[in-house]
């Protein structure tokens, strides 16, 4: 900042370079040459006093805003360094972090009332459940999984990035799969294999995609990831594990098939298929006439990703899969367009409070 008024840059000079050897900055803003410059204004000719007071008002914002910033560079230094993939930030404290509304304000969102419901099914067949996080880096999104760098795979999760970059020069991403956990789900748990028990981990959270939105896509929706290792696991158990799921989830009994796919994280990988549940195989236009609905990927954890997580593929292999959470609830309820989950429409809402 310059000054016009030979008076005001002078003490500009001579503040900028105290405020520099001061303790405490704010009292910078009590200078007796800052005051000094006020008492000055009544003795100039009427025309300048105007002009004169404008500048030192500016020289003060000027110093108010040193001191504000030294004060932040100071408080950040005091700080911890966070993992800012971390779900939230554990450097606010408890009373400050935003209050959730009084239950007699609101209702529980049907996503979250659903996932309660799938959290407990699983929890029932011994499964842990863990959040995911929604920022993530590259490493666990991709690498740790199995997606050589540059691969073309990648290009089927094109999610969204932040501008700062993490220490490997890498954005940071907001997972478009809960997958990204599974490393983290895998080292956590490794003890229970060394005690002669399986890891069973359920995953659910919100990811995101940057996609083309219609009635089935939304950019941000919800996965439900299940991570299942021990010894001597096969295919068969993925496949009734799923399906055990699903007919208690509906309460009823389906057919279920699986398809061949490619996902760089398992080997084999497969699509699995239901029965519909609207027409029982009638052919609706929920199935398209097919009498079968698709609902999710999945496979045997491939042997790098297990390796990646220091678990030896020799002696333990397990399954893994990733479904939507909003389409098995669309098609319990009958629910046409799943831009209806984030639009706030209170008349959609309601329904299911
Ligand atoms: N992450 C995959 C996706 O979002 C889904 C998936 C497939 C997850 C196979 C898995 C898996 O854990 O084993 O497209």
């Amino acid at each position: 900042m310059s000054y016009q008024n030979k008076r005001v840059a002078e003490v500009a000079d001579v503040l900028r370079t105290r405020l520099a050897e001061l303790d405490d900055k704010s009292a910078i803003l009590k200078a007796p040459e800052l005051r000094g410059l006020y008492a000055e204004i009544p003795t100039l000719p009427p025309e300048q006093r105007s002009g004169f007071g404008k500048e030192i008002n500016l020289l003060k914002a000027e110093l108010e805003q040193l001191v504000e910033s030294t004060q932040l560079s100071a408080l950040s230094s005091q700080l911890t360094p966070i993992d800012v993939t971390a779900p939230f930030d554990l450097n606010v404290p408890a009373d400050k972090r935003p209050k959730l509304l009084s239950s007699e304000q609101g209702s529980t969102h049907p996503i979250t009332s659903e996932l309660q419901i799938f959290i407990d099914i699983f929890s029932r067949m011994g499964f842990t459940t863990v959040e995911s996080r929604q920022i993530d880096d590259e490493w666990h999104m991709f690498t740790s999984l199995n997606f050589p760098e540059g691969h073309p795979a990648r290009d089927d999760y094109d999610t969204f990035m932040t501008l700062e970059k993490d220490k490997n020069g890498n954005p940071f991403v907001a997972p478009a799969h809960t997958s990204t956990m599974q490393n983290r789900v895998l080292k956590k748990y490794k003890e229970n294999l060394e005690q002669g028990k399986p890891i069973a981990v359920l995953i659910p959270d919100r990811v995101f995609r940057n996609e083309d939105l219609d009635p089935r896509h939304e950019h941000t929706f919800y996965q439900y990831e299940g991570v299942y290792v021990d010894k001597g696991v096969h295919a068969g158990m993925l496949i009734a594990t799923l399906k055990t799921f699903f007919q208690e989830y509906y309460q009823k009994e389906l057919k279920i098939k699986t398809q061949p796919f490619y996902f760089p994280f398992t080997e084999p990988s497969f699509e699995f298929v239901a029965s519909c549940v609207f027409c029982d195989q009638k052919g609706c236009n929920i199935c398209s006439q097919t009498g079968w609905i698709e609902l999710g990927g999945c496979g045997m954890i491939h042997p790098n990703v297990l390796k990646m997580a220091d678990i030896d593929p020799n002696i333990y292999t397990g399954f893994a899969w990733g479904f939507g959470v909003e389409r098995p609830i669309m098609l319990k309820y009958g629910i046409e367009d799943v831009r209806h989950f984030h639009s706030a429409k209170l008349d959609f809402l309601r329904q299911f409070s």
